[in-house]
C-alpha cells in the first residue's frame, strides 16, 4: 500500500464514526476513548435482508419494507417458514421480484443448514447472492475483509484514482483500486463509509468536495473535474411494449390471477392481461366475451423495457366466468392483495372510473 492510499481508510473510518447515516438495518459505530468501536455484532439475517432489498433500490424506498419484514419475520427461520404468497405480497411495490423468489429460497437453505455461512465464497453460493451482496454480507455481518463495490463505491473509487476508462471496461481497474484501499480492520464499516460518501458527498452531479474527508487524496479533484468520472457508456434505448389489463368485477369483487413464475412479475398477484411480455406486445384480446370499455392507460418502466398498459373494464355483473386459476378479491380491500406497482396503478385507474 502506498502512503497516499494508506491514509484513505483511516480518514474514511474517522468520518464514518462521526457522520454514518442512521439506517434501520445498521449497527452504528461507537468509539470508546479511541479504542476499537464498542457495539453489538450485526445480525447476519438483517444484514442479508437489507442488502438484498438494497440491490437496485434506494435506502429511502427500502426502509419501510425492511421494518415491515423484520417485524413480521424477525428471524431467517420465521421467513423460511412463511408461505411464498405472503412474502411475494409483502414485497409488492419494491420491484425486481426475482429478488423475492430468491429471498425465500435463500432463507429456506440457510434455515436448513442452521446458520448463514461466513465466508464470501460460501455466501456467493446462496440463491440471490451475487458478487456484491456476498462481499457486503461477509464484510458487514462477519467482519471479513471483502471488496465491496456497488455503484456508489464505483464512483468514489473512479474519482479517487482518476480512472478515466469508460464503464463497464473500467470495472477491473476500479475493483483493483478498491482492493488496495480495503483495510483488514473494520471492513464492514469501511464498505458502508464508502457507500455513505458516495450517497451524500461524492454524488454523481455537484460533488461536495469541500466536505469530503479524502478530498486531499482525490486525483479527480486535483485534475479539476471530479463530476466527469466515472465515464458512463451511452444508455441503450428501452424497447416500448404495449399490453392490456382487464378489470372484471362481480358483486364488489374483482378477478385476480397469479402470474406465471417465469417472466416479468413472476409469481405476483395481478389483473388478468393479454400476454404482453419483455419481448412483445399483447394480443389485446379480452379473456371473456361481453361488453368492454377502455378506462385509459398506465405507463411503467421495467429494467429492460417500457410498457404502456391499457386498462379495459368489463361492464358489471355480466354472465360468464373467467377461465383458469384466479380468485374473486373484495374491491374495497385491494390494497391488501399485494399487487405490484404496475397493476396497483391499473387498478386505481379502473376504480376511479377511468
Ligand atoms: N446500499 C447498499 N447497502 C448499503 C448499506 N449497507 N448502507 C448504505 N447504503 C447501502
Amino acid at each position: 500500500m502506498d502512503d497516499r492510499a494508506g491514509t484513505i481508510p483511516e480518514r474514511l473510518l474517522g468520518w464514518y464514526d462521526a457522520h454514518a447515516r442512521r439506517l434501520p438495518w445498521r449497527v452504528m459505530p461507537g468509539t470508546v476513548s479511541g479504542e476499537e468501536p464498542a457495539r453489538s455484532p450485526p445480525d447476519p439475517y438483517r444484514v442479508w435482508l437489507s442488502e438484498v432489498m438494497l440491490q437496485q433500490t434506494t435506502t429511502a424506498a427500502v426502509a419501510p419494507y425492511f421494518l415491515k419484514f423484520t417485524e413480521r419475520w424477525p428471524t431467517v427461520e420465521a421467513l423460511a417458514a412463511a408461505p411464498e404468497e405472503d412474502v411475494m405480497g409483502a414485497w409488492a411495490g419494491l420491484g425486481y421480484y426475482s429478488r423475492a423468489r430468491n429471498l425465500i429460497a435463500c432463507a429456506r437453505e440457510v434455515a436448513a443448514r442452521g446458520s448463514f455461512p461466513e465466508t464470501e465464497a460460501d455466501l456467493r453460493a446462496l440463491p440471490g447472492l451475487g458478487a456484491y451482496t456476498a462481499a457486503a454480507v461477509a464484510a458487514i455481518a462477519f467482519g471479513q475483509r471483502a471488496v465491496v463495490v456497488d455503484a456508489n463505491v464505483e464512483r468514489v473509487v473512479a474519482r479517487l484514482f482518476a480512472i478515466a476508462e469508460p464503464l463497464p471496461a473500467a470495472r477491473k481497474a476500479i475493483r483493483e483500486a478498491a482492493e488496495r484501499i480495503t483495510p483488514e480492520s473494520r471492513p464492514g464499516d469501511f464498505a458502508q463509509a464508502m457507500m455513505d460518501l458516495g450517497a451524500t458527498i461524492c454524488t454523481p452531479r455537484d460533488p461536495k468536495c469541500l466536505l469530503c474527508p479524502v478530498a486531499a487524496q482525490c486525483e479527480a479533484r486535483a485534475s479539476g473535474d471530479p463530476a466527469s468520472l466515472p465515464v458512463k457508456p451511452a444508455k441503450k434505448a428501452r424497447p416500448q411494449r404495449r399490453g392490456t389489463a382487464f378489470w372484471i368485477v362481480r358483486d364488489g369483487h374483482v378477478w385476480l390471477v397469479r402470474r406465471d413464475k417465469r417472466g416479468t412479475l413472476g409469481g405476483m398477484r395481478a389483473l388478468p392481461d393479454d400476454g404482453w411480455n419483455a419481448r412483445g406486445d399483447g394480443t389485446g384480446e379480452p379473456p371473456l366475451p361481453g361488453e368492454w370499455r377502455t378506462a385509459g392507460a398506465v405507463a411503467h418502466v421495467f429494467s429492460h423495457f417500457a410498457l404502456t398498459l391499457e386498462v379495459r373494464v368489463r361492464a358489471g355483473n355480466q354472465p360468464g366466468d373467467p377461465e383458469g386459476d384466479g380468485e374473486w378479491w373484495p374491491a374495497e380491500r385491494l390494497e391488501e392483495a399485494g399487487l405490484p406497482t404496475l397493476f396497483a396503478k391499473a387498478a386505481r385507474l379502473a376504480l376511479a372510473g377511468g
